[in-house]
C-alpha cells in the first residue's frame, strides 16, 4: 500500500506540473475494479481512468483529495467518500434514465466548484456569475472552414515555409504555481518529442519516440506506455496544427465569434487524431491561432484544458509562439522560450528513454 501511495503522489505531482495523460503505470487492458482495493461503484472503468476521475472530482467540488482521503490510504472509507459513492451512483442513474444514457449530469452540473450545491437562487443584483462581456465581433462574414485554414496557413508564413521546418528545439522556462524550472523542448516532426525539465530537484525526461511514450525522474527506471494511448505530452503546437488541418477540413465547424486575450477570434470545433473533440481560436485580423481548448473526458465529466499562445515571432520564415500557456482547472503553467531554432539535427536515439534504466523499457 504505501508504495502504491507514493507512486499515486508522484503521479499527481508530475500531473499538477505537466498535465500528462492518464495515470501511465496502469496496466493497460485492466478495470479499475482489477487494479485497486476497494471500488464499488467505478469497477468497470479502465484503471487508467481512475486518477483523472478523482482529479475531475476534486475540480467539481473545489476540494482537495483529502476531503474525501486519509493521507497515505486511499482505499480506506471515510464518510465523503461513501457520500461521493452515493452521488456517482444518483448521476448515472439520472443520466441513464433521463438522458438516455449521454453524460449531461455531471458533479459540476450541481456543485459548481462548491462541496455544499446552492439549492436556492440568489437574490437579483447579488449574483455571483461572472458577467459576460460582449465579446467584440469579428468584422466581415462569418468565413468558411477551409477560408480560415488558407488564412492561417498564410499567416504562419505559407505551406513550403511550413513544409520546409523539419525540427525544432526550444529552449526556456516553464512557470508553475510551484517554481520555476528550465525546459528545452525537442520536436522531429512528424511525431517525435523530447521533454527535458530541470529544477531544483533534478532533470525530468519526458519523451515519445513515434511508438513508445516515456518518463524517467533523473537515472530511474523510465515508466512507458505504448498502444492506441501513446502520445507525445508536450503542449499543442501551432506548426503542427496547421499540418493537421492541411490535410483537409472535413469534421470542422465554424461555431461563431469570441475574445480571446482581448483579440476577436473565430471559433471553431475539430475533430482531434485520438478521438473527441477541440476548439480552436483564430485571430479575425491576423490568422494566426489564439488558443486551443482540449476536453479531457472521465466517467463523471470533462476536465477542460485552454492552451493560449502569444509573442508570435519569425523562426526561420515560419511564425511560432514564444509563450505557451497551460491552463487546467487546477492550475496553469506557462513555458516562455528564449530561443527556438529549426532545423537542428536530431538523431532518432534521442527520443527513446536514456539507456541508465537498466533494460526496464526494452522489458515491455
Ligand atoms: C468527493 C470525494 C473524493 C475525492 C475528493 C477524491 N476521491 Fe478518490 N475516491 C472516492 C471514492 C468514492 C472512491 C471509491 C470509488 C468506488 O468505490 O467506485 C475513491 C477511490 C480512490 C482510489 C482507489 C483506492 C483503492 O485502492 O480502492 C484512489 C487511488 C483515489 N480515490 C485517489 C484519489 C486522489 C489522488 C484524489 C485527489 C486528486 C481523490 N481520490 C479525490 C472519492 C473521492
Ligand atoms: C443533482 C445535484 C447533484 C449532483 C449531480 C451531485 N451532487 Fe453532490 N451534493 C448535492 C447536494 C444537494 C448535496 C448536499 C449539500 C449539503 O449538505 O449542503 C451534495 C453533497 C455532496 C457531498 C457531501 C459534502 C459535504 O460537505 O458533506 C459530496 C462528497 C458530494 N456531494 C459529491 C458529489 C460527487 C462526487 C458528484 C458527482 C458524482 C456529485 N456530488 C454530484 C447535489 C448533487
Amino acid at each position: 500500500m504505501p508504495r502504491r501511495a507514493a507512486v499515486i503522489g508522484s503521479l499527481i505531482l508530475f500531473l499538477s506540473v505537466f498535465g500528462l495523460a492518464q495515470g501511465m503505470d496502469a496496466p493497460a487492458g485492466k478495470t479499475a475494479g482489477e487494479v485497486f482495493k476497494n471500488i464499488q461503484v467505478l469497477k468497470d472503468i479502465p484503471a487508467g481512468e481512475l486518477l483523472p476521475t478523482m482529479r475531475y472530482i476534486t475540480v467539481a467540488l473545489g476540494v482537495r483529495c483529502s476531503f474525501c482521503h486519509v493521507e497515505g490510504n486511499f482505499s480506506q472509507d471515510t464518510e465523503h467518500k461513501q457520500t461521493a459513492r452515493r452521488m456517482m451512483q444518483m448521476v448515472f442513474a439520472a443520466n441513464k434514465s433521463t438522458f438516455n444514457g449521454r453524460p449531461e449530469i455531471s458533479c459540476y452540473t450541481c456543485h459548481r466548484g462548491s462541496s455544499h450545491p446552492q439549492g436556492v437562487p440568489p437574490i437579483a443584483g447579488a449574483t455571483t456569475a461572472a458577467a459576460h462581456p460582449a465579446a467584440s465581433a469579428p468584422a466581415g462574414a462569418r468565413p468558411s472552414p477551409d477560408q480560415i485554414v488558407t488564412q492561417y496557413v498564410a499567416a504562419l508564413g505559407g505551406a513550403d515555409a511550413i513544409a520546409a521546418i523539419q525540427s525544432l528545439v526550444k529552449i526556456g522556462t516553464l512557470v508553475t504555481p510551484r517554481g520555476s524550472m528550465k525546459v528545452e523542448i525537442d520536436r522531429k516532426l512528424p511525431d517525435k518529442e523530447l521533454i527535458v525539465l530541470q529544477s531544483e530537484q533534478g532533470v525530468r525526461r519526458q519523451g515519445f519516440d513515434g511508438a513508445t511514450a516515456w518518463e524517467q525522474e533523473g537515472d530511474g527506471a523510465p515508466r512507458t506506455e505504448s498502444g492506441a494511448g501513446a502520445r507525445a505530452a508536450g503542449p499543442p503546437a501551432p506548426l503542427e496544427i496547421a499540418l493537421a488541418l492541411q490535410h483537409g477540413t472535413q469534421g470542422m465547424r465554424v461555431l461563431g465569434s469570441e475574445e480571446v486575450n482581448g483579440r476577436a477570434a473565430w471559433r471553431v470545433a475539430a475533430r482531434r487524431p485520438q478521438g473527441g473533440f477541440e476548439l480552436l481560436d483564430f485571430d479575425a485580423a491576423n490568422g494566426l491561432l489564439l488558443r486551443v481548448e482540449t476536453f479531457q473526458r472521465t466517467p463523471l465529466g470533462a476536465l477542460p484544458e485552454a492552451t493560449d499562445y502569444s509573442d508570435y515571432r519569425d523562426v526561420q520564415g515560419v511564425k511560432l509562439p514564444f509563450s505557451v500557456r497551460v491552463a487546467g482547472a487546477e492550475n496553469a503553467r506557462t513555458f516562455q522560450f528564449d530561443s527556438i531554432r529549426a532545423n537542428v539535427t536530431l538523431a532518432d536515439e534521442r527520443f527513446r528513454p536514456a539507456g541508465a534504466g537498466a533494460g526496464s523499457a526494452s522489458q515491455k
